[in-house]
């Protein structure tokens, strides 16, 4: 095993009528003036943003809005966010809605607090000082934002898809209300499922100190997640599973399914941000995408894992050959994608690429990692392009 660090600072206040807190909260951490940031209108269509500023009213709390984070968040709404945080001397983002609105709360944050253009933070040619505090209410169990320390921008110019991670950007607090997804279409619960098993996923499959307590919470976490995305394609109303499901969301990206691992994986995810950034498809769906095919071009090189994978989180019986279980238990991955209404390759994802832009995603992937990343196989830029043909059927 390795080394490791788990930092997870966030206040989880998990339950139904939780949001009847917030007010409450932005004061226990400190905020007076606050831009409240959202999406494109789910949240005033639930009336969730109604009963959250009548609370802030009630409290006596300030503040500003500002709606429009789409999915695959853009920079211009981020530097629209620190102007008129700058304007208003907002000294808290609280964030209503999914990852994208608090990805976006997170950027605008490092944009007040960090001299020059925020960009260069995504860019990799700097590191944050500090962020402004951000608080969450959460109304989609998917990227784990609410207590992870990434936040995923899209730069229009180029469309370039980029994270950047660091500690000062992990919530303050996650207003967790199970009830509060129930107004998701199926589309997105799949996707958010997707892409909380990947979570997982993406640190399970390496090479370098996997843990036996890492490897069952992880087991444990994929089952539960595997288990009730199916009641919920039934069942969207079932509290319980949404629950469920909601909390795996935070403990899949918080950094405890990687304790004393190398970092993991991490290219389905590398791949699926050009993807997302070019053709602006659901985060989890081109996750689903492009899935399969990193796996079958990986699995040699990580075999006691794919095989491990097989037979403790998808039930593959133990009999045949290691490659064979491990195959077994990728194609029953796939399977469980289609239960979903996931697609399980690019054409299903509702996009057809030319070939010159695949080679461009895969440029573009390989200087977003600084050549070549992996850890079940280390990828370099040819070896992305051969995972987006696969997956673009060519
Ligand atoms: O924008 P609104 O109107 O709110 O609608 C959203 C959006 O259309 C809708 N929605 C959310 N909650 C709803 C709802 N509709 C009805 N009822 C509700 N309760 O669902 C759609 C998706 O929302 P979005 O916030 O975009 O989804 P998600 O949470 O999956 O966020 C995706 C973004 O996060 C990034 C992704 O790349 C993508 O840009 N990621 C962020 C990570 C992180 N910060 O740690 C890690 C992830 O790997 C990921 O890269
Ligand atoms: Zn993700």
């Amino acid at each position: 095993m390795f080394d490791f660090n788990y930092f997870t600072p966030t206040k989880v206040v998990f339950g139904k009528g939780t949001e009847k807190k917030v007010a409450e909260l932005i004061k226990e951490f400190g905020g007076t003036k606050v831009l409240v940031h959202y999406g494109q209108g789910s949240v005033i269509r639930s009336g969730l943003l109604g009963r959250v500023t009548a609370l802030l009213d009630e409290a006596g709390i300030s503040y500003v809005m500002l709606g429009g984070a789409v999915p695959n968040p853009r920079l211009s709404l981020v530097y629209e966010g620190i102007e008129l945080c700058k304007k208003e001397n907002v000294d808290f983002i609280l964030s209503v809605g999914g990852g994208s609105a608090a990805d976006s709360a997170k950027g605008i944050g490092y944009g007040v607090v960090n001299e020059g253009d925020v960009w260069d933070l995504y860019d990799y040619k700097k590191k944050a000082k500090g962020c402004l505090p951000v608080g969450v209410i959460l109304t989609i169990a998917a990227t784990g934002s609410e207590m992870s320390s990434s936040s995923v921008i899209t730069k229009e110019e180029g469309l370039v898809k980029r994270g950047y991670s660091s500690d000062y950007a992990r919530p303050k607090f996650a207003i967790m209300d199970p009830e509060l997804t129930m107004t998701l279409p199926d589309y997105q619960t799949a996707c958010g499922c997707t892409d909380i098993m990947m979570h997982t996923m993406e640190r399970y499959f390496t090479n370098g100190g996997n843990m036996e307590i890492t490897d069952s919470i992880a087991e444990g976490l994929l089952r539960t997640v595997k288990k009730n995305a199916l009641i919920l394609h039934n069942d969207p109303q079932n509290y319980d599973a949404r629950a469920e499901v909601m909390w795996a969301g935070s403990l899949s990206h918080n950094g405890l399914t990687g304790c004393g691992s190398d970092g993991g994986d991490w290219m389905t995810h590398k791949m699926e941000h050009e993807l997302g950034g070019l053709y602006d498809v659901a985060h989890g769906a081109g996750l689903a995408a492009l899935w399969g095919s990193w796996a079958r071009y990986v699995y040699r090189d990580c075999l006691p894992r794919f095989k491990k994978f097989a037979v403790n989180v998808m039930d593959i019986s133990g009999e045949g050959s290691d490659e064979e279980i491990a195959l077994k238990g990728i194609e029953a991955m796939e399977e469980f994608y289609r239960l979903i209404g996931m697609p399980t390759n690019i054409k299903e994802l509702g996009v057809d690429p030319s070939e010159e832009e695949l080679k461009i995603m895969a440029k573009k992937c390989a200087i977003g990692v600084g050549g070549e990343h992996g850890s079940a196989k280390r990828m370099n830029e040819q070896a992305m392009l051969d995972v987006y043909r696969m997956a673009a059927g060519r």
